[in-house]
C-alpha cells in the first residue's frame, strides 16, 4: 500500500511506524500538517491508498478525510475523546489505558474504530509511557488496522463516547502544602516532557519536569532543601521530591541548578559515589553488581549528556573496571541510551561554541575510555533508543545488544550537517565496512533494532519482553564463560594491531578537525539547527528525505 504519513513532527511513534511499515514493504511518504492546503497537495502528489495520523495538533481538513480513508492514532482507549488523553489518564492514576485507531471524520475521534488494544499504566513519566507502552500497542493497532484495510472486508464500527477537556495548568498545580508526594509526581509525570507544571522555584515562575522521589529526605512543605548534581529537592507534606529539569518563561529546558544559579547556596546531599542507593532517590549514575557483572546505569533526561556528565560517567566507568567483575554491562537509561552531546546545556552556555567543544571533547574521552578497557569486555544493553553520537558512543562496547523494537538515529546530518566524532571513522568501518559507514552517516533515516544487527552495526537484537533479565543472564553467562581470558586478550591484541596501523588518536585528531569547522567555521547551520532543535520551532516544511512524494523524480502513480 502506499501510506502516506500526515504528522505534526517526526516524533518517536512516527519514527516507529515509518521503520515498521516499510519493513512490512509498503511505500510510506511522510508529509508533516503545516496547513490544510499542504496537506491537499501532498495527497495529490501521492495519491495514497491510505492516510496515517500518529501524532497530530489539529483535524485533518474535510478535503482530505471526505475523499480519503485516514486513519488516526489516538493515545486513549476506546470511547476516549479529545486531547490531553493519556496526561489525564496518569494523573488521575488509571491502572489500564490504551490506544485506537479510528477513521477520521467530522467530530474529533468520534470515528469509526479500525483497532483497538489496552494495556497496564505504569506510574511513570508520560513521555516514556508515550514512548514505550503506548508506541508498542500503536504498532499492532496500526499492523491490524492496516491488514483489515487491505482485506477490504472489515466494517469498523462506531463506538459511543465523551470528550474529555484539555488538560489546563489549574488541572495540574501543586498544593505543596497539601498534596501528599504520591498525588505531586502524578502531576508532575502527567506533564513530562510537555507542557510541565506551571510553578514557582525562589520566588520565580518555571515549569517543572523529571520528578524523581525521595524516600529519607524530609522538610517543611514547598521548601527547597538541598541540591544533588543538577537536582533539587522540594519537600511536600508527607515527604519530598527532586526535581530534575525546569523551563524558566522564554527559556528552553534545563537542569535546575542550571537554570537557578540560586541553587548554588543550598546544601548539598551526596550519595556514595556510583553505587546505587539503597531506597529510591534521584540518582544519574548508579552501580550494581551481580555474578561477576557491573552494571552501570545511566538515567540523563532525554539521553542527553552534557560535559559534566560525559566525565563523571567516565570516572565511573574507569572505577567499574577496578571492580573484581569480569564484565561491565552499561545499561544507559529507561528511555534511551544516549542522544550524545547535550543540546540544551550547549545553548544555554556564553559560548555555545566552547561548550560544543568542550562537551564533544568529553564524550570521546568516555568514548577512549570504553573502547581502550583491557581487564573488562564491554557491552552496551540499548533498553532505549540512541541517537547520533550516542549510537556511536555504545559502539565502542565490545558487544552492543539492542531491545526489539529500539528506534536508533545512527547519523549526525540532521544536526546542521555535524560530521559527528565519538571515533566513528574507526569504530564504523571496523562492523560495516568503508561503504556501509559511509551509506550510515548519509542515510538521515530512523533504523530499527533488527536493521542495526542486520547491517553489522549492532551484535543482537533481544526480544522487548523480559530485556534486562535476558541481558542479565546473557552477561553473567559471559563472566562466568572460560572463554572470558582468551576474548580478553584478543581485545588487546587487536587494539595494539589497530593502534600500531593507525593511531585513535589520529581518528580522533581528523574528527576533531572537522568539529571545530562545524563549531567555529563560516558554516553556522548546526548553530542554527541547535537552536531551533531546544526550542522545539514548528516544522515550517517537511524535509525532503522523509517526503517521497516531493522527490523530483516521484511519479504520480496511474
Ligand atoms: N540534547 C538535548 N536534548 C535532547 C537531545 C540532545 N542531544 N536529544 C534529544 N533531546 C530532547 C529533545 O529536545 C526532547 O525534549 P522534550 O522533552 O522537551 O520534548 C526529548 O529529548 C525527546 O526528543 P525528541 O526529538 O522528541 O525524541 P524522538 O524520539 O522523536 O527523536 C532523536 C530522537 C535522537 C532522533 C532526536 O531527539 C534527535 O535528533 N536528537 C538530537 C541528536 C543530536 O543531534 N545530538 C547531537 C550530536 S551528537
Amino acid at each position: 500500500m502506499r501510506i502516506l504519513l500526515l504528522t505534526h513532527s517526526f516524533n518517536s511513534l512516527t519514527q516507529r511506524l515509518f521503520t515498521e511499515l516499510r519493513a512490512q514493504k509498503h511505500t510510506v511518504s511522510v508529509e508533516f500538517d503545516i496547513s490544510d492546503a499542504v496537506t491537499e497537495e501532498a495527497v495529490a502528489l501521492f495519491r495514497p491508498d491510505l492516510v496515517l495520523a500518529p501524532f497530530l495538533k489539529r483535524a485533518i481538513p474535510a478535503s482530505v478525510w471526505s475523499r480519503h480513508l485516514c486513519l488516526v492514532v489516538h493515545p486513549g482507549v476506546e470511547g476516549d475523546r479529545g486531547p490531553s488523553a493519556l496526561d489525564w489518564a496518569l494523573q488521575q492514576g488509571l491502572s489500564r489505558w490504551g490506544v485506537t485507531v479510528l477513521q477520521a471524520q467530522a467530530e474529533m475521534d468520534a470515528g469509526p474504530v479500525w483497532a483497538s488494544e489496552n494495556f497496564d499504566l505504569p506510574s511513570a513519566r508520560k513521555s516514556s509511557v508515550y514512548r514505550r507502552e503506548v508506541t508498542e500497542a500503536a504498532v499492532r493497532c496500526v499492523a491490524l488496522a492496516v491488514q483489515r484495510v487491505q482485506s477490504g472486508d472489515f466494517t469498523p464500527r462506531t463506538v459511543p463516547g465523551q470528550a474529555h477537556v484539555p488538560m489546563a495548568q489549574n488541572h495540574r498545580r501543586i498544593d505543596w502544602q497539601a498534596d501528599p508526594t504520591a498525588v505531586v509526581l502524578a502531576k508532575l509525570r502527567a506533564a513530562d516532557g510537555v507542557p510541565g507544571v506551571a510553578d514557582t522555584l525562589f520566588g520565580q515562575p518555571c515549569h517543572l519536569f523529571d520528578a524523581w522521589p525521595e524516600a529519607e529526605l524530609r522538610g517543611t512543605p514547598g521548601d527547597v532543601l538541598v541540591r544533588r548534581e543538577t537536582a533539587i529537592l522540594r519537600a511536600t507534606c508527607d515527604a519530598a521530591v527532586w526535581i530534575g529539569h525546569v523551563k524558566r518563561p522564554g527559556g528552553f529546558k534545563l537542569p535546575t541548578t542550571l537554570a537557578f544559579p540560586e541553587a548554588s547556596a543550598l546544601p548539598e546531599s551526596t550519595l556514595t559515589p556510583w553505587l546505587k542507593a539503597g531506597s529510591p532517590t534521584w540518582q544519574d549514575i548508579a552501580y550494581t553488581e551481580s555474578d561477576g557483572v557491573g552494571f552501570l546505569d545511566f538515567e540523563f533526561y532525554n539521553g542527553a549528556m552534557s560535559t559534566a556528565q560525559c566525565q563523571r560517567l567516565q570516572q565511573a566507568v574507569v572505577w567499574a573496571a577496578t571492580q573484581p567483575t569480569g564484565v561491565i554491562v552499561l545499561r544507559g537509561g529507561a528511555d534511551f541510551w544516549s542522544n550524545g552531546i547535550h543540546l540544551n546545556t550547549i545553548e544555554a552556555a556564553a559560548s555555545p561554541s566552547d561548550e560544543s567543544w568542550a562537551n564533544i571533547v568529553a564524550m570521546d574521552d568516555l568514548t577512549e575510555a570504553i573502547l581502550r578497557c583491557e581487564t573488562h569486555y564491554t557491552v552496551a544493553a540499548l533498553r532505549g533508543g540512541a541517537g547520533a553520537g550516542g549510537c556511536f558512543l555504545a559502539r565502542a562496547a565490545d558487544l552492543v545488544w539492542v531491545r526489539d523494537g529500539t528506534v536508533l538515529n545512527p547519523h549526525y546530518k540532521n544536526m546542521g550537517n555535524l560530521y559527528g566524532s565519538e571515533l566513528w571513522t574507526y569504530l564504523l568501518p571496523k562492523r560495516v565496512g568503508t561503504a556501509g559507514a559511509h551509506a550510515i552517516m548519509r542515510n538521515r533515516l530512523p533504523m530499527t533494532a533488527a536493521d542495526a544487527v542486520r547491517t553489522g552495526l549492532y551484535d543482537r537484537c533481544l526480544p522487548s519482553a523480559g530485556f534486562d533479565a535476558e541481558v542479565m543472564l546473557r552477561a553473567q553467562a559471559l563472566a562466568k564463560s572460560c572463554q572470558l581470558a582468551s576474548l580478553l586478550s584478543d581485545k588487546a591484541a587487536m587494539r595494539r594491531t589497530d593502534e600500531a596501523a593507525k593511531p585513535l588518536a589520529s581518528y580522533r585528531h581528523e574528527e576533531l578537525r572537522e568539529m571545530q569547522r562545524n563549531f567555529y567555521g563560516f558554516d553556522a547551520s548546526y548553530h542554527v539547527a541547535r537552536h531551533h532543535f531546544v526550542r522545539r520551532s514548528p516544522q515550517s516544511w517537511t524535509p525532503r528525505h522523509l517526503a517521497l512524494h516531493r522527490e523530483l523524480d516521484w511519479k504520480i502513480p496511474a
